[in-house]
């Protein structure tokens, strides 16, 4: 085989945000927007990387020469043949052609995608054998490098093990993870981008993560073989950290062990069909991230308080990183239309943007196209 096209999508995340870095539970979906690649074998060891979207290339001479690049497209490439190079050598150079439909910084995971898209792809073409849980720990360890993002696994996680018209739980301590169907008869989900692409995501995104390892350190004093928020309990912080002298990490602390148990409950209530249940786990969440967790930003508030006492939507969130992209609403199939217009004109007049809206799907994660 000397060609291989391969796609991999982005992904929604039903519930279950800022857990996977704290060993807790997410549930993710992979959506029909992806990027898709194709990988060609060269003669001899460079490697030709092309954006055909932007219109952009880069030359590599050889693998000796893999670095860090000024295009930060090709970054998310380069970072995960780094990863590849790492375990072993590859016979040929190949050139690289990437297109990708996720939106960029609207929180579907667009960088993952492409990531995701390069570990696949190399690992069939070159019959490298690699199983798909290390291609995503790749994938992330080249996010961490490469794009200087402190990323839990979530994002990789759903780009490879996606399946059409399944949610994915996934166990981010023991990496167990179990399918089950989405069953939303009757009802839509419907992301809304604000369209915001806030410069402060990746170091707050990082800045969290640190905020959260402060809190496990905090109660490690009196609970030494605590590892992770995963294992305190509302309790357990309540003895050891003082909300009052330290109120930031309360509550970042607060929300994820919030988070974690809530995550399993809706769970059950989506298993269950109990949708009600479900989309009022999603507000609380939108709450947590927006007040506790500080990760929202006003446009993404703003989607959120204007359906929240809509009948026809049962739930909506913030979703992703934060600081901008999209929400995630599960709404009436029949209101939708209705719906997304009267959201359109509301968001023009309170913040002079276009709301962007998108129906999702959910898709199978990567594979072979051709
Ligand atoms: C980003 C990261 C994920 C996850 C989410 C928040 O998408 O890449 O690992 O932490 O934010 O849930």
């Amino acid at each position: 085989m000397q060609s291989i096209t391969v796609k991999a999508p982005g992904r929604i995340n039903l519930i279950g945000e800022h857990t996977d870095y704290n060993n807790g539970f997410v549930l993710p979906a992979a959506i029909q927007k992806a990027a898709t690649i194709t990988i060609t074998k060269r003669g001899d060891d460079q490697m030709h990387l092309k954006a055909l979207d932007l219109n952009d290339e880069l030359l590599i001479d050889s693998f000796a020469s893999l670095q860090k690049s000024n295009k930060q497209w090709a970054n998310y490439i380069i970072g995960v043949i780094v990863q590849f190079v790492k375990k072993q050598k590859f016979s040929t150079g190949f050139n690289i052609a990437i297109t990708s439909d996720v939106p960029i910084g609207a929180g579907l995971s667009s960088s993952a995608a492409i990531e995701c898209a390069v570990a696949y792809g190399l690992n069939e073409l070159f019959g490298l054998g690699i199983d798909k849980i290390d291609l995503a720990l790749m994938a992330q360890k080249a996010e961490h490098e490469f794009a200087g993002v402190q990323c839990g696994i979530m994002d990789q996680f759903a780009s490879l093990f996606g399946k059409k018209d399944q949610v994915v739980l996934l166990d981010c301590q023991s990496m167990e993870y179990q399918y089950f169907p989405l069953q939303l008869e009757g009802f839509t989900i419907i992301l809304l981008d604000t369209g915001v692409k806030h410069a402060l995501a990746s170091s707050e995104y990082n800045t969290r993560r640190k905020e959260c390892e402060a809190g496990v350190q905090m109660m490690q004093v009196k609970y030494p073989a605590l590892v992770s928020l995963r294992d305190a309990t509302i309790s357990i912080l309540n003895e050891t950290v003082d909300a009052n002298t330290n109120p930031l990490i309360y509550n970042r602390c607060k929300y994820v062990i919030e988070e974690i148990e809530r995550t399993l409950a809706a769970t059950e209530d989506l298993k269950s069909n109990q949708l009600l249940d479900f989309g009022k786990k999603m507000f609380a969440t939108h709450e947590g991230l927006s007040k506790l967790y500080e990760v929202s930003c006003p446009e993404l508030d703003l989607l959120v308080e204007a359906v929240k006492d809509k009948p026809a939507v049962m739930g909506a969130r913030m979703m992703g990183g934060g600081f901008g992209g999209c929400t995630i609403n599960i709404v009436a199939s029949n209101a939708a239309p209705q719906l997304i217009e009267e959201l359109t004109q509301l968001y023009e007049v309170k913040t002079g943007k276009q709301l962007q809206h998108y129906i999702v799907s959910i898709e199978e994660g990567a594979n072979v196209i051709k």
